[in-house]
């Protein structure tokens, strides 16, 4: 029998979804389950470093399992669970701890962004570790490809240098991974001010187009994105200088499956308007259809409490096998 290669993944279940958790993530998870084995994860821990009300919390962990499932990600062809019903996540990562540097973690762009953005409230040791509980997710399978967003790749880095450390140690326990990018959407950004990451936590809601804001929602902030001021209008791909512009039409691409190249043709000679309205509409009609699924999926508990459970014991099992060689190559008494 064919073995494939194992894939691993996780989002955090922290508030609405956006579009570009779909287009750096989501997308790329339901085209590999086709090809590779898939362990996806709801990491809920990862969540805990910032203050999440415990009730909604709770309903945030099934609202992501219900929109993975409404993305095409099969929970019969991979596994799918919870990231806190497997407690060898939290134990390996301790024993991770002990093979990361303090300047390693120093140098995160993501933590240095937190603090600035948080002004030094609530900068927990969670939120500087954060990077170490993701090497245990992704190491415990012998996971090697991640597919993930820009925002996430020195992180992955981080998590191969701590692999190959231990490994360079004890022998080779670990598989090295390697990052799967969308190279058109591992960055989405924000339609206000395209020069920054499109983020979940963003305060200002019209920076973010949510997988459940509703047709009147999606018009008026598409509406309202930035683009450039040139004199004609001109509709191409260009980071540096129109990266509004290009956020649009990194969307535009992902959610029609249309080439930019064969945008930037369409579009030849077009208002931003006209690109504006065709956006609108592209979008209208992929969220619409996803949130009847979602919501087919999220009012089905049943469904929804079966694939944890079941997913999460394939995943205790398999996560079992690495912590037990770990344990033994380092010489934890039995
Ligand atoms: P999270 O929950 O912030 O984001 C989930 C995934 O969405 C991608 N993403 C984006 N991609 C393109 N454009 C954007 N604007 C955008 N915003 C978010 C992220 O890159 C990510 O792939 N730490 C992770 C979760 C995690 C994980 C892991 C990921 C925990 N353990 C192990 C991979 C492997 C996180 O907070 O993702």
């Amino acid at each position: 029998m064919l073995i494939k290669p194992i894939v691993f993944s996780a989002i955090q279940p922290t508030g609405n979804l956006t579009i570009g958790n779909y287009i750096g993530a989501l997308k790329q998870w339901k085209i590999i389950q086709k090809k590779f084995f898939c362990i996806y994860c709801i990491a809920d821990l990862h969540s805990l470093t910032i203050y999440q009300k415990p009730n909604l919390l709770n309903k945030n962990v099934l609202n992501t399992l219900a929109v993975f499932l409404a993305c095409g990600i099969n929970p019969n062809k991979n596994i799918i669970f919870i990231q806190s019903h497997v407690p060898q996540h939290t134990q390996l990562s301790w024993i991770l701890n002990c093979f990361t540097y303090f300047g390693e973690l120093k140098r995160m762009i993501q933590f240095k962004e937190k603090m600035l953005l948080f002004k030094n409230k609530n900068i927990n040791i969670g939120l500087f570790n954060y990077p170490v509980l993701m090497a245990a997710d992704i190491l415990l399978y012998q996971s090697e490809k991640i597919p993930v967003g820009k925002d996430q790749i020195q992180h992955i880095e981080m998590v191969r240098n701590i692999a190959k450390r231990f490994n360079s140690t004890y022998g080779k326990i670990f598989t090295i991974p390697e990052k799967i990018i969308n190279d058109q959407g591992s960055s989405i950004m924000s339609l206000l001010n395209p020069l920054k990451k499109m983020s979940k936590s963003d305060s200002n809601s019209n920076n973010i187009i949510s997988l459940f804001d509703n047709n009147d929602v999606i018009t008026k902030k598409i509406q309202n994105a930035v683009t450039d001021s040139d004199i004609p209008p001109n509709i191409i791909y260009d980071k540096i200088n129109k990266p509004g512009i290009s956020n649009l039409l990194s969307i535009m691409s992902n959610i029609t499956n249309n080439s930019i190249q064969n945008l930037e043709i369409e579009f030849k000679g077009k208002t931003y308007n006209n690109l504006k309205k065709s956006i609108i509409e592209h979008l209208c009609i992929f969220l619409n259809k996803f949130r009847k699924k979602y919501f087919k999926y999220r009012k089905n508990k049943e469904l929804l409490n079966n694939i944890i459970i079941s997913g999460s014991s394939e995943a205790r099992k398999k996560a079992d096998i690495t912590l037990n060689k770990v344990n033994n190559v380092i010489g934890l008494y039995k």
